[in-house]
């Protein structure tokens, strides 16, 4: 039945139980969108804006009418297109529970667990959660105990598998998670705040908050269900949206929108594939093609199961997963199953559940999207139906690959995957057997990340009668992903292997082949790695099956089928799995030890976190959630794409002016009196637009204004800027060239490091030398979830107000008062909490801050900005690249006599804090005794964008060179990495000798006993053996262990505190750092209370839920200075405890004389001047007293005269702590062992096993001092091993998005997590014997560095022995492995071509 969509109903929905109702929108609104500008539910954070995030996530639930049926899954709002909800209900995190009617267990468990520092992955989490939680008790498992779900502990993690945290590094998220699984066993449940090490099973279940399966997290709402019944048609013509109902009516559709206006028309399906292309043009009209039922059901039946083209990942998983014993015979089932197995790889849960197979091979056959799915479907034959016009095609998925890309108005219907058994090849075997694997090599296993290669093998083989080999009857076998056009079928290979018996020689024959077939297209980044990595799948593939004769020790793969010579009957399909899959895929253990201390009660409590349940329920408010004031702007960056030239000029094309522009804001509208400054720091200034001269690439340029961000955002890619290069110098890309031109910072004297000791007698002491190595150190992106913001908002007499996500409100406020010309009072930065920093938000965020003030104050309206990622990273900087020249001498029993570097550091174009790195390189490489150091270190002012401080910066780098060092001595010594390490190590005379003057006492060197204790706690000796043998058995899969040191110095800084007593007794507290997710605020109401109490408040703990730490104000407390460096919470703390002091004396003889009067005191009777009188003091004395009232009156009258004392009392102070100059500086000590294993065949490392000891003095609070060290940790992990912040020639950044710039997942991080906060007592000059935990652990990541390298060396040297010569050849024990150690590198290492030498020795020894 036809149906008239043109007089359909409005857009309706229901958000967290409200129902909305739009009459018209922009179908390209996507929901995150729609949700943040117009409803008051902002906790879908924008993280990435391309589904690669999880901060946007939410749960959608759909009614379908006839089966009577609600389907509830996660989404990414920010792809999700708000019109394709019609008639959902949507649930964020603040659907489920609020602070003010009650939290959700959800909210309080990851509260409870830690697990949420800066907040803003923390909604995203909460949802993903709660999804799999509604799906789990639609399981017909059995019921859980009371307090648990159906949860199960795997589906828990995976649950979160997608979503990116940057601060915490999972573990703490794991397991809030897996508290709800009823197959948890609560001793693998970390730390937290509900119960303490010891307590029974049982009281631990009773303090878990409980989690109620009775409160439906997202009740679908009935009057939802019954206007659906009623109907669903949306007005397409008021939505410029249409839901065609059959495949009749999409033509007809197609063919009028064509012929009607030329507009640009869209199918559309999940459009995540927006995700990927971020298409720039506008699409007038958008086809919804999942209401037509002939393309969105599965089809099963005895030859196979065809997939509409709009059913999503998701449902094919299921469909293919599904126990089909009665249709399919067994092989067909396996098939299936494989392939559902490989597309659980696919993206993440929140984009399966929307993304469809269709608009995937859409996207492969159009536009050479890199498709797993085209992959692996291209290898089981599968076939393709398509509609043109009124014709309809059924064709091989390998024509339909590879046609010309299908215009706009081909509908692809649907892609059916045929059985084995009803394509088998009737001429073969009966007691053949079919093989199926698929593989794909990808930076992350599952945490949503695109291969470098994918492929699919299928084969049909026997075992041969006479020979007892195995005889290929036929094979199919395709690869895709690898940098060409479409997925492919290796055809020549298949031909080649047709009918052989195979053979070492054969398989050899095949993989030349392979090779020779496997080319990625020009352009393709790390083309011979791609190559290699189709060669080992198929060596993965067959090898099992060949014959080898006995000639290696346990078959051609590892632990495989190893005498398989080989009943092919036996042949299980199991024992090809990769060999990843024998790891687990997550986290399977951690273990957290804390040493508590009471000494300073609530101090050194592991309290959670200030605000985390807020963040949780997305309550928090972060600077882009406040609400826009009337009237406000937005704006974007221009940036200049050239290194050095000038700007002739700025357009806009096609239009001169897009839609919605205000304003394009540039240096020459800087006012008058004002400066065209950016940021600032002690070193130097940073233009906030380029002038004449862009000096780099990701300079700002201007400004666009529009009146909604997403129209300045989609400005700028309309923008075009005419460039001159004339008689221009080029532009410096390389340090090397900074050198020659010098182009140099210079580091006051006052920074510049020291030489330690005497070089030329170190190295005259010295037995061997290693001369002039290098070492090249890349960069790393802050990524912290929320990208740069500010609002800007101009007040009366020409003030101005910010709203900034900084983590340095003090110099932004600077910053702004000087580009505007206006005195600094006139500028209010105000900064509440700061979505993740780790540095970025540093001198990083001023520039953001003062383009908001600039324009606001020419415009005099309110402006924002929130940057896009891929801005957002080509502007950000980060961490310092390096390149490093070494020569050390050192004795043949491994001591280093004398090292001598040459460091150039890439400080790009601008000064920034560039003049630090060199002190801090210095600093955390001075961790081992050299004997002598000396050094000449050169800041290279480059065409780059300037980089700033990270996370440890500087020391990142140098803690690393340090261990480069020692790695290369002991390859050149042919000794254990570990021994030279250990001889080397200070002692306290050496530590003081390299660190002179902040060493402290010999006690306070832990380093030594730590570095024991971890051996033991370890088992390190063990484990080495074990990896010795391990390595012995393994050919294609080697481990490494290691432990390394750090030594990290931090320095205090002065921090002003202010405390205040309200008359309730609530109390207030503001402080110089800003929280940053480090739990500042969380360790400053710790010291708040603890302080106070010593009024002898008997009640510390209430005092405690009386503080408040507000947001930071910078004309409400000066000289907040910068929330950097480690030690602001200490000194914060400081600064708060000097305040409570003059409280606690200025408030000494007031409860001196009321514990005189009265026995005690309550806090609320010393602080509350309204106390009497709200008891009634006062109104009883107007009444005749009884003789035994009298006495009372008299003591009441007393009171009054205590009021009167109390009302003068001042109950704010502030205060600015000034570290003392001699204890301002101090040393942490830590170590880490960390194991890996790497994959020969892929170039994969897997972290199986970190043990960190990090010696947090007397923690402020252990908890707190956990998370920084596990995020730290991670973090650096990221660094090592998987972050490559590439640039093109240019210096452009290119990795700008999640789609190519890889942070840590939960499937990347140490397999077994094992981290002990030390106790180690009193340290007299810290802030309460604490000491700092923000940065330093960082520098323990290294240590999965160095346990790879083990593992690469191993490889290295089996590698070596193939060719017949010995494998402790220098050669291949001596070689700079890069950071990040990402896949490409480490085979790279270990032999791209080790499958072919294999061979050829196996070959050969035959
Ligand atoms: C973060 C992320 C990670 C990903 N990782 C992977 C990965 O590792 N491997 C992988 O293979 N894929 C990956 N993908 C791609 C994903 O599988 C596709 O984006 C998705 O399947 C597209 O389906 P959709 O329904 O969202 O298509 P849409 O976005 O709605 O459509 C995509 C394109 O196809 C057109 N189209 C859609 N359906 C049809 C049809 N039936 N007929 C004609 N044209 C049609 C649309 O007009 C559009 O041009 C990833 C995607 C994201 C967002
Ligand atoms: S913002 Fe949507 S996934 Fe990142
Ligand atoms: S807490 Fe996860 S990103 Fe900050």
């Amino acid at each position: 039945m036809a149906v008239d969509r043109e007089t359909g109903k409005s857009l309706f929905f229901v958000v967290n139980g409200e129902r909305i109702e739009l009459s018209s929108v922009d179908p390209s609104t996507t929901l995150l969108e729609f949700l943040r500008s117009q409803t008051r539910f902002k906790s879908v954070k924008l993280g990435c804006g391309e589904g690669g995030c999880g901060a946007c996530v939410v749960l959608l639930s759909k009614y379908d009418p006839v089966l009577d049926q609600v389907e509830d899954f996660t989404a990414s709002s920010c792809l999700t297109l708000l019109c394709s909800v019609h008639g959902c209900a949507i649930t964020t995190t603040e659907g489920l529970g609020n602070s003010k009617d009650g939290l959700h267990a959800i909210h309080q468990r990851l509260a409870g667990f830690h697990a949420s520092q800066c907040g803003f992955c923390t909604p995203g989490m909460c949802v993903s959660l709660s999804a799999a939680l509604v799906n789990a008790e639609k399981t017909n498992r059995p019921d859980p105990s009371p307090g648990f779900s159906k949860l199960t502990v795997s589906e828990a993690e995976k649950a979160i598998a997608g979503n990116l945290c940057r601060c915490t590094g999972y573990r703490s998220i794991a397991d809030a998670c897996k508290s709800f699984a009823a197959d948890v066993d609560m001793e693998d449940l970390g730390l937290n705040s509900f119960w303490r090490n010891g307590e029974s099973k049982e009281v631990k279940i009773k303090r878990l908050p409980f989690y109620d399966r009775n409160r439906e997290i997202c009740a679908f709402p009935e009057f939802l269900k019954k206007e659906i019944r009623s109907s669903m048609v949306l007005d397409s013509k008021r939505f410029f949206w249409h839901n065609p109902v059959s495949l009749i009516e999409l033509q007809s559709l197609l063919d009028s929108l064509e012929t009607k206006d030329g507009s640009l028309v869209k199918l559309v399906a999940g459009n995540t594939g927006m995700g990927y292309y971020k298409e720039i043009e506008c699409n007038d009209r958008y086809i919804d093609l999942r209401y037509i039922p002939e393309i969105s059901s599965i089809k099963t039946d005895l030859t196979g199961i065809e997939i509409g083209a709009t059913v999503t990942i998701s449902k094919t998983i299921e469909a293919l997963k599904k126990e089909n014993k009665a249709e399919f015979h067994s092989n067909g089932e396996m098939m299936f199953k494989k392939i559902a197995g490989h597309m659980e790889k696919i993206a993440s849960g929140f984009i399966r559940n929307t993304a469809s197979i269709g608009g995937n091979l859409v996207m492969a056959q159009r536009k050479h999207f890199p498709s797993d799915i085209a992959t692996i479907l291209l290898a089981v034959d599968s076939l393709v139906d398509i509609m043109s016009g009124t014709r309809h095609e059924k064709i091989m998925l390998e024509e339909f690959l590879e046609r010309s890309p299908m215009d706009s108005k081909t509908v692809l219907l649907n892609v059916r995957i045929p059985t084995w058994e009803s394509i088998r090849n009737i001429s073969s075997d009966t007691n053949s057997i079919l093989l199926f694997e698929t593989y794909r090599a990808a930076p992350r296993p599952l945490g949503n990340a695109l291969p470098y290669l994918n492929a699919a093998f299928m084969a049909e083989v026997s075992s041969c009668r006479t020979s007892g080999g195995i005889i290929v009857y036929n094979c199919q076998l395709a690869f895709g992903a690898y940098g060409t056009k479409h997925a492919i079928r290796a055809r020549k290979v298949e031909e080649f292997l047709a009918g052989k018996t195979l053979s070492v020689a054969v398989l050899y024959e095949a993989i030349k082949l392979v090779r020779a077939t496997v080319i990625p297209n020009d352009g393709t980044s790390s083309p011979v790695y791609r190559s290699s990595l189709a060669v080992g799948f198929l060596f993965h593939f067959f090898s099992p099956l060949v014959d080898n004769n006995g000639e290696t020790s346990n078959g051609l793969l590892d632990g495989h089928m190893n005498d398989l010579l080989v009943d092919v009957s036996k042949l299980d399909q199991n024992t090809l799995q990769l060999d990843h899959d024998k790891i687990p895929t997550f986290l399977s253990s951690a273990k957290q030890v804390l040493e508590l201390s009471t000494e300073y009660y609530p101090v050194g409590e592991p309290i959670t976190k200030a605000g985390a349940a807020i963040q949780a329920s997305g309550e928090a408010v972060y600077v882009g959630d406040i609400p826009s004031p009337a009237n406000c702007l937005h704006g974007a960056f221009i940036y200049s794409t050239k290194p050095l030239a000038r700007v002739r000029g700025i357009k806009f094309q096609p239009k001169p002016y897009p839609d919605g522009v205000v304003a394009v804001i540039t240096s020459e509208d800087i006012p008058k009196g004002g400066e065209n400054t950016g940021s600032k720091t002690i070193f130097g200034t940073e233009p906030l637009f380029a002038e004449e001269l862009t000096e780099c690439a990701g300079q700002r340029l201007a400004l666009v204004v529009a009146d909604t961000q997403k129209r300045a955002d989609m400005a700028i890619k309309f923008s075009v800027v005419d460039y001159d290069l004339e008689n221009l110098e080029r532009p410096i890309l390389s340090v090397e060239e900074a050198v020659r031109r010098s182009s140099l910072f210079e580091v006051p004297p006052s920074l510049f490091p020291k030489q330690v000791g005497d070089l030329s007698k170190g190295m005259a002491e010295a037995d061997q030398k290693i001369l002039s190595a290098e070492i090249k150190l890349g960069s790393q992106y802050y990524f912290y979830m929320e990208t740069q913001t500010a609002l800007a908002v101009p007040d009366e007499d020409n003030c101005m107000v910010v709203y900034s996500s900084s983590q340095v409100p003090e110099w932004t406020q600077v910053v702004i008062a000087r580009c505007l010309g206006i005195p600094e009072h006139n500028v209010r930065v105000i900064t509440r909490r700061v979505g993740g920093g780790f540095g970025g938000k540093a001198i990083k965020a001023m520039p953001v801050a003062a383009a908001c003030a600039l324009a606001a104050h020419k415009l005099r309206r309110p402006v924002r900005m929130y940057l896009d990622r891929k801005t957002d990273m080509i502007m950000a900087g980060g961490r310092h690249p390096m390149k490093i020249t070494y020569s050390v001498g050192f004795k043949s029993n491994g001591k280093i006599t004398a090292l001598q570097l040459e460091i150039l550091i890439n400080a790009g174009c601008f000064v920034d804090i560039s003049p630090i790195i060199p002190h801090n390189v210095l600093s955390a490489l001075k961790k081992y005794d050299w004997g002598a150091l000396f050094f000449d270190i050169k800041v290279c002012k480059t065409n780059h964008s300037s980089k700033s401080a990270m996370r440890a910066p500087g020391e990142a780098q140098g803690s690393f060179i340090a261990e480069a060092v020692i790695e290369h001595v002991a390859a050149a010594l042919s000794m254990e990495v570990d021994s030279v390490r250990r001889i080397n190590l200070h002692t306290y005379s050496s530590l003081n000798f390299f660190y002179e003057g902040i060493a402290d006492q010999p006690l306070d060197y832990t380093l030594p006993s730590i570095w024991n204790k971890l051996v033991t706690s370890s088992s390190l000796l063990h484990r080495t053996k074990m990896v010795v043998e391990f390595n012995r058995n393994n050919k294609w899969r080697k481990r490494g262990i290691s432990q390394i040191p750090i030594v990290h110095e931090v320095t205090l800084r002065p921090t002003p505190g202010k405390v205040s007593i309200l008359h309730d007794g609530s109390i207030v507290v503001e402080v110089g750092g800003i929280e940053l997710g480090q739990g500042l605020w969380t360790k400053v109401k710790q010291m708040t209370a603890f302080a106070l109490s010593s009024i002898q408040y008997d009640r510390v703990g209430d005092l405690l839920d009386k503080v408040r730490v507000i947001q930071s104000d910078t004309l409400s407390l000066i000289q907040g200075g910068f929330t950097s460096g480690s030690t602001t919470s200490e000194s914060s703390c400081e600064a708060v405890r000097l305040c409570c002091n003059i409280l606690v004396e200025r408030l000494g003889p007031l409860r001196e004389r009321l514990k005189e009067q009265m026995g005690s005191v309550a806090w609320e009777m010393l602080i509350d001047q309204d106390f009497l009188q709200s008891k009634g003091i006062f109104s009883q004395l107007s009444c005749p007293l009884t003789p035994q009232q009298n006495g009372v009156v008299e003591r009441k009258n007393q009171h009054l005269l205590d009021v009167a004392h109390l009302q003068s009392v001042n109950l704010s102070a502030s205060s600015l702590f000034v570290p003392d100059l001699n204890s301002m500086k101090y040393l942490n000590y830590g170590a880490a062992v960390s194991e890996v294993e790497v994959n020969l065949l892929t170039g994969g490392t897997t972290v199986l096993q970190t043990d960190i000891i990090y010696d947090c003095g007397q923690s402020l609070n252990p908890a707190v001092d956990l998370g920084q060290i596990e995020g730290a940790f991670v973090q650096g992990l990221g660094f090592f091993m998987l972050e490559e912040y590439l640039t093109d020639s240019n210096g452009l950044v290119v990795a700008e998005g999640t789609w190519t710039y890889k942070i840590p997942t939960l499937d990347t991080i140490p397999k077994n997590f094992n981290v002990e906060v030390l106790n180690t007592g009193r340290h007299q000059k810290r802030v309460l014997s604490s000491k700092a935990s923000g940065e330093p652990p960082l520098l323990l990541a290294a240590s999965v560095h160095c346990a790879t390298r083990a593992a690469i060396k191993e490889a290295r040297k089996q590698l070596v022995s193939w060719s017949g010569q010995d494998g402790s050849t220098t050669n291949a024990t001596i070689f700079e492995l890069e950071v990040p150690a990402t896949m490409p590198v480490v085979k790279g290492l270990c032999g791209l071509e080790s499958v072919e030498r294999y061979l050829e020795w196996i070959i050969g020894t035959k």
